[in-house]
């Protein structure tokens, strides 16, 4: 797989480029990954990149013709160029392993007030990670970056991954390791007793609980074995009793 990330700020991407599984995953050459930046196609005699809004309004608007000329250069037949802005869906993992299965994808990091609207028409695709502003797309850029090369084959362990889809619209449930008494805290005694089954079902119905506790929208989206059924009953009396 490759990866273009076209941005104002290609060095907001060094480190992170360089960094643990990112950058592993480009020495083992699961994935090459590339930054260009936008000013370089810029045909204003000033490099400037941004202008004034028609029709007035605060800020600036990043201009189309440098994005258009880049893209022209950029893109192959095999691409998917994808705009990273508030203004599209929110991204969710069944989206990471879409993207993670394009042959090359081009990442367009918008900044400024936004950009010309005429943008839209030379890309595939708009994508947004969240309900809040950020300052421009280069957050984005990394977050749909790292969420797709970590899907790439042999990147992290099959495990890993499989454990992720068996759990799809659940949360994760919570892990421990050595010590196993923190000055008191101690870890649940279950996963110290060597028994398979019940530290599994024990995960499932803390899962569960996670779930519960911190984002019912999902558990609505479940679809819940008779067993989940019951931990969910368990987890919803255990909680009322502790609050
Ligand atoms: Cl993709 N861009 C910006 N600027 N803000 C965002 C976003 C993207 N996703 C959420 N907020």
């Amino acid at each position: 797989m490759r990866i273009t990330i076209c941005t104002l700020f290609p060095e907001m991407f060094d480190n992170f480029l360089q960094t643990s599984i990112i950058k592993k995953a480009q020495l083992q050459n699961h994935v090459v990954i590339d930054t260009v930046n936008i000013r370089d196609f810029t045909d204003d005699k000033h490099n400037r990149v941004d202008d004034y809004p028609f029709g007035g309004g605060a800020g600036l608007v990043m201009k189309v013709q440098p994005i258009a000329d880049m893209l022209q250069q950029v893109v192959t037949p095999s691409s998917k160029v994808v705009y990273l802005t508030p203004v599209a869906p929110v991204m969710n993992q069944q989206k990471a392993k879409q993207l993670s299965d394009v042959d090359h994808l081009v990442l367009l990091c918008g900044h400024y007030e936004g950009v010309d609207e005429r943008v839209l028409e030379y890309v595939d695709e708009v994508l947004s990670i969240g309900d809040y502003i950020l300052t421009g797309g280069e957050v984005a850029a990394m977050v749909v970056t790292d969420a797709v090369v970590r899907l790439i084959k042999g990147v992290i362990s099959e495990n890993s991954i499989e454990v992720e889809s068996f759990e799809e619209s659940l949360l994760e449930y919570p892990q421990y390791t050595r010590p196993a008494d923190y000055k008191g805290l101690k870890v649940p005694d279950i996963l110290l007793s060597g028994h398979h089954q019940n530290i599994a079902s024990w995960q499932q119905k803390e899962a569960i609980r996670k779930t519960y506790l911190h984002r019912k929208d999902l558990l609505k989206k479940a679809t819940l074995n008779k067993q989940q059924k019951q931990m969910l009953e368990e987890v919803i009396d255990e909680e009322s009793k502790n609050h």
